[in-house]
């Protein structure tokens, strides 16, 4: 049976909508702030979405099972660009088999052995940007860490394939995707038309990708992180199916790990003694990067749909609502984070951040595949800037957050000034 759904505002769901757009940080904060924990929001795009950041309840909520609740199904938007086979639509078995697959490509050694890799592409950024004038770090982030997943992650060597790949892919990811979710909008008008562009841009793309594959089963496996499942044909993963997941993980991974990134940056300029002590102190440098995931985590929440019904607390959600982890309130919670608005790596200086209250990257079955990946990915490309150029910020206002598609950017994109490398 259930009752009553948790406290929210009595408003409409189209202004709740605007409200969480417009104001992407002070709404969700007042809410909590009026309605307590668990709250209940109702969106255009989620219905009644319940949200937590109580470190008790957290867990339970990433950790609900397939059979209880499905993300595949929030995501399901996303698949006339990820494909239907991808990882990001699936639930229950199927998306475990093919975590599993993805899975290990991602962890430890297999991820560290590409140190020099990452570092080498963030030189060769860094000599590229203007010196003595301001300019946001933000693109400069997204083209770097596009680049690390062509080489890094997909392998691509440099050629007239990776050059075509890169500029559709940048066509594409510049289309923005916000405008997609419009029914209205999905209608093959001609290659003059949004959806026609978009539509061919992306069999282009496809097409790509899988003349990739196919070359690497016929010529050997090649580089980066995914060249042995590549070539591996035991698995039973076609050539389409695996093109899903390397579009999969070059959506998922490539803007969040450049909006970190810059957030990081902007961090570190208002707070020089911590860049100096990032560039010399490998472990703190991890803090450094742990910290900004912490207090500029990207995503305000992550949420599943309820297929059973769920106790939370006090209580009884239906099937139907989303609930969620309200990871931007998790991450202030005053108990575990005592002064939470201040940037202090020193919290997670050798300790484990605790698993219910530092959830940027998720938890449970849904958990970010690519979280020790973008950790290693950031914590070389700081260390590497820190070490080529001295930076210092454009204006003496820190950023504002502003809301991009679903992400929390630093409104103005990190506008700095680069001089020369520090020495020493
Ligand atoms: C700072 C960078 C990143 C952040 C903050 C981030 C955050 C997240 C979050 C919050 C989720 C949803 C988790 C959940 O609902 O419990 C997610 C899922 C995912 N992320 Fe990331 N991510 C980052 C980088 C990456 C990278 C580099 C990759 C891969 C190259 C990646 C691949 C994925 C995939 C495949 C999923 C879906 C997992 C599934 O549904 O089973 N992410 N990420």
């Amino acid at each position: 049976m259930s009752g009553p759904l948790p406290p929210g505002p009595p408003l409409p769901a189209s202004i709740q909508t605007v409200l969480w757009l417009a104001r992407p940080v002070g709404y969700p904060t007042w809410v909590a702030r009026r309605y307590g924990d668990p709250h209940r929001l109702c969106l255009t795009f989620s219905g009644d979405l319940v949200l937590t950041a109580d470190p008790a309840l957290v867990p339970g909520v990433l950790g609900l099972r397939a059979e209880v609740a499905s993300a595949g199904e929030a995501n399901a938007l996303l698949a006339p660009l990820l494909g239907s086979r991808s990882l990001l639509m699936l639930d229950g078995p199927e998306h475990l088999r093919l975590r599993r697959l993805l899975g290990p490509a991602f962890r430890g050694e297999a991820v560290r052995q590409h140190r020099a890799a990452i570092a080498d592409l963030t030189r060769r950024e860094v000599a590229r940007w203007p010196r003595g004038t301001p300019f946001p770090l933000l693109p400069r982030m997204r083209a770097l860490t596009l680049e690390v997943i062509l080489r890094v992650v997909f392998g691509l060597e440099a050629g007239p394939r990776l050059d075509l790949l890169r500029r559709l892919l940048v066509e594409l990811l510049a289309m923005g995707s916000s405008w997609m979710v419009l029914p209205g909008a999905r209608r093959d008008l001609g290659a003059w038309s949004p959806w026609g562009r978009f539509l061919r841009l992306k069999a282009r793309i496809d097409a790509l990708l899988e003349e990739e594959i196919a070359e690497r089963r016929r010529s050997g496996p090649g580089r980066g992180l995914l060249a042995e499942l590549l070539v591996d044909e035991t698995h039973g993963l076609g050539v389409r199916d695996l093109r899903d997941q390397l579009l999969t993980l070059l959506v998922a991974g490539h803007e969040t790990t450049a909006t970190t990134l810059a957030w990081c940056f902007e961090l570190l300029l208002r707070h020089p003694e911590a860049a100096e002590r990032a560039r010399v102190d490998p472990p703190y440098l991890e803090a450094v990067v742990r910290e900004t995931l912490r207090l500029r985590p990207i995503f305000r929440m992550t949420s599943r749909r309820l297929r059973r019904p769920l106790e939370l607390g006090s209580y009884h959600l239906p099937p139907g609502v989303s609930v969620g982890a309200a990871i931007y309130l998790a991450h202030r919670h005053p108990e575990v984070y005592p002064d939470p608005e201040r940037f202090r790596p020193e919290r997670f200086r050798g300790t484990t951040p605790e698993p219910g209250a530092w959830i940027p990257f998720g938890g449970g079955i849904r958990r970010c595949l690519g979280a020790a990946f973008a950790s290693f990915e950031m914590a070389v490309v700081v260390g590497t800037v820190l070490d080529s150029v001295r930076l210092r910020p454009a204006s003496e206002t820190p950023e504002p957050i502003s809301l991009h598609a679903v992400v929390l950017v630093p409104g103005h994109g990190t506008r700095v000034v680069a001089d020369r490398a520090p020495t020493g």
